[in-house]
């Protein structure tokens, strides 16, 4: 028992799964942010012939969140959770979910599963551990771990499915969502999506950036491109799709150049 209720308050408007690819879902919530903004909070389902949930949500949007997975898939056919780290808003489920999903097995980098044992106490039984560039088979495909080229965490490992072409990205490409939520980027004026996603990166997720060299980390972006990457669905952005994946990965590009105000 917390000795609390959990507070439920500055939850934005909801938002049914959206269908970005054949069988592929964002499983969306909207929360109250910074400067009067909302913040994405995504984790996806991929009903591959054995279903994976990619992130398991936010404590916050536990009921809804619960709803709309199960309303894809049902508990018992879960086979996998791909965990990208556990930052409570990846992770705020997990323990419930592999209650509630009798065999479903975790999949997180090495690192990140022994911090998942010892912080939520899930035995390394139930987890199987993933590299960077390393794929596992899920049935009828395999699905990739790439490191996205930021984080806030060095354990995250995003999820690409080659026969979807969509690529999880865990934490990177976050951006505010407008008042009026959006299923996707480009329904957002390209500059307020441009300068917003760059605030995103140097403030919230990888403050760092600023340090980088740039031509390393320009390459670090060219990997992730040369995936050929048709959708990139985030934690905490509206999808991206077609002509703004690649505009969204020359703002990455340009990322250690940019000096928020
Ligand atoms: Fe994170
Ligand atoms: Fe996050």
């Amino acid at each position: 028992m917390s000795g609390f209720e959990i507070n439920m308050t500055t939850s934005g408007p909801r938002q049914a799964p959206l269908e970005v690819a054949p069988d592929t879902f964002v499983i969306r919530a909207i929360t109250a942010s910074t400067g009067g903004t909302w913040t994405n909070l995504n984790s996806m389902i991929i009903r591959a012939a054995e279903p994976v949930i990619v992130d398991t949500g936010m404590v916050t949007h536990r009921t809804a969140w619960f709803e709309d997975v199960f309303s894809l898939v049902p508990p018992h056919e879960v086979r996998w959770i791909f965990i990208t780290h556990i930052d409570g808003d990846h992770a705020g489920n997990l323990v419930e979910a592999l209650g509630r999903c009798a065999n479903a097995t975790v999949v997180t980098s090495r690192a990140e599963s022994y911090r998942t044992s010892a912080c939520l106490g899930i035995p390394l039984e139930r987890m199987r551990m993933i590299e960077d560039g390393e794929t596992f088979h899920v049935g009828d495909r395999a699905l990739r771990a790439v490191r996205p080229p930021v984080y806030d965490s060095p354990y995250t490992r995003g999820l690409f499915d080659p026969s979807t072409r969509v690529y999880y990205s865990a934490d990177a490409f976050c951006a505010p969502m407008p008042q009026s939520p959006v299923d996707w980027v480009d329904e957002i004026p390209p500059l307020l999506w441009a300068q917003g996603m760059a605030r995103f990166q140097h403030i919230a997720l990888c403050p760092w950036i600023a340090l980088v060299d740039q031509t390393l980390f320009k390459a670090e972006v060219d990997r992730l491109a040369s995936l050929d990457i048709g959708v990139i669905v985030g934690a905490h952005t509206p999808a991206i799709r077609g002509a703004t994946v690649p505009q969204a990965l020359q703002h990455l590009i340009a990322l250690p150049r940019f000096r928020p105000d």
